[in-house]
Order: structure tokens, then sequence, then C-alpha cells
């Protein structure tokens, strides 16, 4: 019998997440999504999820809590038997300048957006090995290319990302693990689409040659060709999909 690889997306019921859980059910594997405490309504978006045709299964977990962390993967372990590929995903933003920077606007991302990254990355890698192989898939921002006015937290965690995909896949390429960091500009998630119309169209789509926002089914079909087999070769790239806006 054929088995089914698992794979894993933090903040698997945000805009990209759920473009990625549902992306990575089609090209064949089991996938758990991951919520927040914050969260009201896991149940509804897994109902929502079945009536599209998708069954995933939830973990609870604040992915910037190790311990919480550690627990959540080892229940997931216990019940789907294994882990195959983990997208680090679940991200927030705080914007403001650093003069009206909070210190927890800082930590809550740093947190959330890099610790996460260490402990997700962290209890995935032991099974990977002894499975031969895994993939690990860290949504950066362009933004952690380029700086952007407001998000010196924000920039800082997603290029820290990187950093730590160009070492861990040094670390895991002998064990036929890669690491790879997607880099997404605009997309029309909520956490874009929530800006005001006037800001849209005056500041952010002047700066997409394409002249639109990306989609999350765009970095969706990134994230499953990164899961596949056929991407073996490729470990430690940290790929833009920004519709031009930035290219290093
Ligand atoms: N949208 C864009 O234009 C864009 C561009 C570049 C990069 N990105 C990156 O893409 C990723 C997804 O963004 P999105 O647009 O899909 O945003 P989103 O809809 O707000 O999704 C973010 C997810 O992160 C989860 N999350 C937040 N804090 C968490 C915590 N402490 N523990 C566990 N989960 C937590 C949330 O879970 P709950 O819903 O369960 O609370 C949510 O599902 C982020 O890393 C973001 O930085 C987005």
């Amino acid at each position: 019998m054929e088995i089914k690889k698992v794979a894993l997306v933090t903040g698997g019921m945000g805009g990209l997440g759920t473009a990625i859980c549902q992306r990575l059910q089609r090209a064949g594997f089991r996938v758990a999504a991951t919520y927040s405490p914050h969260n009201s309504s896991p149940e509804g978006w897994l109902a929502a999820q079945r009536d599209e045709g998708y069954r995933f299964t939830a973990y609870k977990v604040d992915v910037g809590d190790f311990a919480d962390s550690e627990w959540m993967v080892q229940k997931l372990l216990s019940e789907q038997g294994r882990l195959d590929v983990l997208v680090n995903n679940a991200g927030i933003t705080r914007d403001r300048s650093l003069a009206k920077m909070q210190h927890d606007d800082w930590v809550e991302v740093m947190r959330t957006n890099l610790d996460s990254v260490f402990n997700l990355s962290k209890q995935a890698i032991e099974p990977m090995i002894a499975q031969g192989g895994g993939r690990i898939i860290n949504i950066s921002s362009v933004n952690g290319q380029k700086g952007a006015f407001g998000q010196t937290n924000y920039s800082a965690a997603k290029a820290a990302m990187h950093g730590f995909t160009k070492a861990l896949a040094l670390e895991m390429a002998r064990h036929g693990v890669t690491v790879n960091t997607v880099s997404p500009g605009y997309l029309r998630t909520k956490m874009v689409t929530a800006v005001p119309e006037e800001v849209m169209t005056s500041r952010i789509l002047p700066q997409i040659p394409v002249g639109r926002l990306g989609e999350p089914e765009e970095v969706a079909g990134l994230v499953a060709y990164l899961s596949s087999d056929e991407a073996a070769f490729v470990t430690g790239a940290n790929i833009a999909i920004n519709g031009g806006q930035h290219m290093s």
C-alpha cells in the first residue's frame, strides 16, 4: 500500500495557509493545519473546507512557544505517524515606525515570525532524518529582502528566516531534507486587502510591475513544487514571487 506523506502547515487557516493546504492535498499529501489560541472557529474552517471537498486535520498551537510547539508536533506524530513537509507560514505584522514602535510590537513579531521557525523546525528534523528525507519551507516576504517603512520588526524577522534556511539547508543536505525560503510580494489576502482603497491604488499597486496583487494560489503552487520529489536539488534557495516588485 502506498504511504501517504504528511504535510504540516502553520497558520493553515489564514489566507495563504488555506491555499497551501488545499494545493498540498491536491498534490496527494495528508495535510494538517495549525491554528492559534486566538482562533475562535477552527471547526467552522474545517467544515467550510469539507464543503469544498478538502479533509484536513487541525492542531492548536502558539507557534511562538517552544514547549507548546514540541507538544503539538509530538501529538501530530503519534496520530499521523510521520512528517514529510513543514511549511512555516504563520506570521503577523505590527507596523509602526521605529520611533513609535513599542517593545511588545518587536517581541510579538519576532516570536511569531522567527522563533516559530526554530520551534517547529527543531521538532521536524528528527522524524524527517529518520524517514530519509523531508521538506522545510519558510514563508518569508519581499519586505525581508528590501525593507519596508514601518516594518523594522517584520523586515528583521523575515530576513532572519532566510539566514536560518541557509544554515539548516547545509546541515540537512546529506539527510535528503531540503530547506528553502519563499518570499512573496503583496498577495490578495486579508493581511493586504484590509488596507484602505486609497493606499492600495496610490502606494501598493504602483510598486508592482505586473500591476496586480499576487494570488495565494500562485504561492501555493510554488510551495507544492518545493514539496515534491522533483525539487530534491533545490535547497538553501530564497525564491521571490512578487510580480517583479523586487529583483535581487
Ligand atoms: N499576504 C501577503 O501579502 C504576504 C506577503 C508576504 C508574506 N506573507 C506571509 O505569508 C504568511 C501568511 O500570511 P497571510 O496573508 O495568509 O496572513 P493571515 O491570513 O493573517 O494568516 C496568518 C496565520 O498565522 C497564524 N498565527 C498568527 N499568530 C500565531 C501564533 N502565535 N501561533 C500560531 N499561529 C499564528 C494565524 O492563525 P489563526 O488564524 O488560527 O489565528 C493565521 O492563520 C505570513 O507569514 C506572512 O508574513 C504574506
